[in-house]
């Protein structure tokens, strides 16, 4: 049997109400960022019990000015996980910094806690520890280590909105935490990111970053540091907005699908993710691990024939074209975990608009596919 639809890997869940929160900042004309940028941020202050939220352009935005803010610098070093969308490294390049890659642990994708240390240098000035695919890494952990060697940690947290680690909301433990609102995400806004503090200090300096260093001086507009345009428009803050009070709802809802799959998956050939017990898992990515015998490209395109679109969840960063040609790593030794993930991984959909019923056909085609 086949779908007569096409499944997609994820789908953004757009309600009439969010299209007419949208079409109200339209008629408006106020297009930039204005009412509901400081609506969405006094939504995630609440949400994530941070003390400060600045909404901008995107995930990589928030990452970039973070590392900024802190005055990361060339000749720096920053520890981030060797798996992960390649945002969390490439924004360390451009800040002229060295990213020094950490392999993962293959139970959940994140950073590999006890490799951690061995990599800091009397260069090292930050960890970027990633939240892969909706499941908060070992967090407290990481801030530990952090703070003995006296290190700035940014949660990468594009993943992970509305996670939870031993009940603290992931991205309040480091000196920022970082959200992404792309259509992959648990709620979107199209393109957009959130970065949240409980520094004051660090808050006003992204929040002058992200509009150019636009300040007020003696009453009069002036420009204060040397900034970006990273503004969110306020109609996609008003889309994000809207979907706020379905987010807890959506993650209930992706919880129950996620069971299904844990159910009736019932192949050998698989690895289904683990999860610890200090979190429970927002299933932004349902992520497999497909045995080395069976070729996951291969079978990538026979879901797709099956109409279901399925694909791999993250990449092996120093192992892309352009780590390999800058620093030449290499990633069957230093980072086994991250490549097989790379080449082995399989994400399959899980979204708030995926139905029972179809979760549990793609569960079947995967046994089937598998066998
Ligand atoms: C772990 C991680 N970091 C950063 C980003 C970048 O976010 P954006 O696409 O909003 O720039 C993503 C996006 O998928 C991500 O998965």
């Amino acid at each position: 049997m086949m779908s007569t639809t096409f499944i997609p890997l994820a789908k953004p869940d757009i309600q009439e109400q969010d299209i007419a929160l949208v079409n109200e900042v339209l008629r408006s004309g106020m297009l930039v960022q204005g009412k509901y940028v400081g609506e969405l941020e006094t939504t995630f202050v609440r949400e994530t019990g941070a003390a400060y939220a600045s909404a901008v352009s995107n995930g990589t935005a928030t990452l970039h000015l973070a590392l900024v803010a802190l005055g990361i610098k060339p000749g720096d070093e920053v520890i981030v996980p060797a798996f992960s969308y390649m945002a969390t490294a490439n924004v360390v390049e451009l800040v002229g910094a060295k990213p020094v890659f950490v392999d993962i642990d293959l139970a959940t994708f994140n950073i590999d806690v006890a490799k951690i240390e061995s990599a800091i240098t009397p260069q090292t000035k930050a960890i970027i520890p990633v939240h892969e695919f909706g499941l908060a890494c070992d967090i407290e952990a990481i801030v530990n280590i952090a703070n003995k060697h006296k290190l700035y940690v940014i949660e990468d947290a594009a993943c992970a909105l509305g996670a939870f680690y031993k009940g603290k909301h992931v991205g309040s433990f480091g000196d920022f935490g970082s959200f992404s609102l792309h259509p992959r995400k648990a709620i979107s806004s199209g393109e957009g990111g959130v970065l949240i503090t409980n520094n004051g200090q660090l808050d006003k300096m992204v929040k002058l970053l992200r509009n150019h260093g636009t300040d007020i001086i003696d009453g009069k507009m002036d420009f204060t540091a040397f900034g970006f345009n990273y503004r969110m428009t306020d109609f996609q803050a008003a889309l994000v907005y809207s979907q706020m009070p379905r987010l807890q709802g959506g993650i209930r809802y992706k919880q129950e699908l996620a069971s299904i799959y844990f159910n009736e998956v019932t192949t050998n050939n698989v690895t289904l993710p683990h999860v610890p017990d200090y979190t429970t898992h927002t299933w932004q990515t349902f992520h497999i691990l497909v045995d080395e015998r069976i070729d996951r490209d291969a079978l990538i395109v026979k879901f797709r024939e099956k109409n279901i679109g399925v694909n791999y969840g993250a990449q092996c960063m120093p192992y892309m074209n352009s780590f390999q040609k800058k620093y030449k790593l290499h990633c069957e030794t230093l980072f086994p975990n991250a490549l097989k993930a790379y080449k082995q991984g399989l994400a399959l959909p899980l979204y708030d608009l995926l139905t029972k019923e179809q979760t549990q056909y793609i569960a079947n085609i995967l046994n089937q596919l598998t066998a």
